[in-house]
């Protein structure tokens, strides 16, 4: 069983009908600073990705570019791993449902399931969205041009009849309900949790967890002519990259799955019944982040607006993508992406904000004090007014974090940030040297200290960029964590300071 030094995150495994874009990149990059956080504050973390490949949105969008669909998944797989790569992703495995291991783990609790009398034979009929994979009932369809669509996706949906087998999901809503009710953070933001609540209480129908129609899937066992639904498929993926079906799952339950709101009743609802079902453990948590739209408009093919991630790190660079998107939208909300609002953040919040307090801090040292740390001296009464928010900072993040709040621990770190430059204004060590150089040396002291638990606690969300700053710190790799924050020695040699940021010319 997992104890409290293991951390297991995941991000849902994306769908090979297409590549990757900003939305994907979002999750991702949320689900790795939580990992990142969590190694820096001592645990063992595991952090899984990956992709979805069975199912019938596969197949037919295999069938449209006319390849057979394992070729094709295997190929468009390949562009969520170099997405991963992209973007920084600390990830520790990266799974594919089409992988032994876990033909393996979804025929295990599909038997598991069966022996406990949790799944039976029957038909299906009523609608279906493909581009969801999921079943709608008539009262969340609506009709356009002859045509009837999901309400909630907007997606075509189509009427569907054939043998199938059921998992007994009915049966579950008053036990749903009352697990909801003694884990009260099992899903998050509150308002998802109360939208799913309701959608339990209104009565839960067994589920069809099998199709015949065709073939793109794991075989359900002892009756081949079916194909395991894909979600069920999908959602077993967390436990067989924790093990399953061995006994050892060290990882298991997940500390977190990291979704978007689109698909979080499947995992708040769906995932958590099958295992109570099983017998096994149930994750911890779910949080259901909100939806990206851009420039104001939904982000689809058809309109042609969807943003490439890797286009967005070329032009602007890693860092400023990944804090850009974790600031600028209290996470949980909906967001609009907006390439001005991106550069007003770089500019102002990074290069000006962060980048100028490391860079005036350390070209003084470098200066003025030949590039050696100066001594450290007892806190004076004006000192305290920086170290001691200062050391009050690493559990406002992490406190701000274990609510997945990423913009408030952002918020949080730039109020250290700002209150630095005002620090540094005040004290104005570069007046210092002739009448007072050993106050000026425990001005650029402190703001060495405070720079180093700046870049200490932003080591989560900017990897890269941070470890340059901490090499111009002079702090040895080893001693990147909370952990070993202790002072460094006297007269440490630092390397003359370059800009962390980059300015962008601001648009129209
Ligand atoms: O649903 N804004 O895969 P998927 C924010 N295979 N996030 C977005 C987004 C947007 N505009 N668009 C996509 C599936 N996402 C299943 C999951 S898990 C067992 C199976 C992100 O490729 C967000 O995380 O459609 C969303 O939940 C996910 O991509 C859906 O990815
Ligand atoms: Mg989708």
């Amino acid at each position: 069983m997992s104890d409290a030094r293991r951390y297991y995150i995941t991000t849902p495994i994306y769908y090979v009908n297409d590549k990757p874009h900003i939305g994907h990149a979002y999750t991702n990059i949320a689900s790795d600073v939580m990992a990142r956080w969590k190694r820096l504050t001592g645990h063992e973390v595991m952090f899984l990705t990956g992709t979805d490949e069975h199912g019938q949105k596969v197949e037919k969008a295999a069938e449209a570019v006319g390849e057979a669909p394992q070729p094709f998944t295997d190929r468009v797989s390949t562009t969520f791993r170099d997405l991963a790569s992209a973007i920084g992703l600390s990830n520790t495995d990266f799974i594919r449902t089409t992988e032994e291991r876990h033909k393996r783990a979804c025929t295990v609790l599909w038997e598991r399931l069966a022996a406990r009398d949790q799944i039976y034979l029957g038909a299906y009929e009523g609608w279906y969205a493909v581009r969801d994979e999921a079943f709608y009932g008539p009262d969340e369809i609506v009709e356009r041009d002859g045509q009837k669509y999901a309400i909630a996706s907007g997606a075509p949906v189509e009427w569907m009849r054939e043998p199938s087998y059921f998992f007994r999901l009915g049966d579950w809503g008053e036990r749903l309900l009352a697990f909801y009710e003694a884990n009260p953070d099992f899903i998050a933001p509150v308002s998802r949790r109360n939208e799913v609540l309701s959608f339990v209480k209104a009565g839960l129908q067994d589920l069809s967890v099998s199709r015949t129609s065709f073939r793109w899937g794991i075989p359900v066992p002892g009756d081949p002519d079916h194909v395991m639904y894909v979600w069920l498929d999908a959602l077993t993926n967390y436990i067989t990259a924790a093990g399953y079906p061995s006994e050892d799952m060290p990882f298991w339950p997940a500390d977190l799955h990291m979704v978007g709101k689109d698909i979080l009743r499947f995992h708040a609802i769906i995932w958590p019944a099958v295992l109570m079902a099983a017998e096994l453990p149930t994750p911890k948590r779910v949080f259901a982040h909100g939806w990206w739209t851009n420039e104001g408009q939904k982000i689809s093919k058809s309109l042609g607006n969807v943003i490439d991630p890797l286009a967005l790190i070329e032009e602007f660079g890693l860092d400023p993508v990944r804090y850009f998107l974790l600031r600028e939208v209290p996470f949980g909300n909906d967001g609009d992406f907006s390439r001005r609002a991106l550069i007003s953040r770089l500019n102002s919040e990074l290069a000006n904000d962060l980048g100028n307090l490391a860079q005036r801090s350390l070209s003084l040292i470098q200066r003025n004090c030949d590039g050696a740390l100066p001594p450290l001296a007892p806190p004076t009464e004006e000192d305290r007014q920086l170290l001691e928010p200062l050391g009050a900072l690493p559990d406002a993040v992490g406190e701000a974090l274990d609510r997945q709040a990423f913009h408030e621990a952002l918020e949080r770190v730039w109020a250290v940030v700002r209150l630095g430059n005002g620090w540094i204004d005040a004290q104005k060590p570069w007046a210092l040297k002739k009448t007072d150089p050993v106050r000026m040396g425990t001005v650029l002291r402190n703001l060495h200290t405070a720079l180093r638990v700046l870049a200490t606690v932003l080591l989560p969300f900017m990897p890269g960029t941070m470890n340059a700053l901490l090499d111009q710190l002079g702090v040895g790799e080893g001693e990147r964590t909370l952990a070993t924050l202790k002072a460094l020695p006297d007269g440490t040699k630092l390397p003359p300071p370059t800009p962390l940021f980059r300015k962008v010319e601001a648009e129209g």
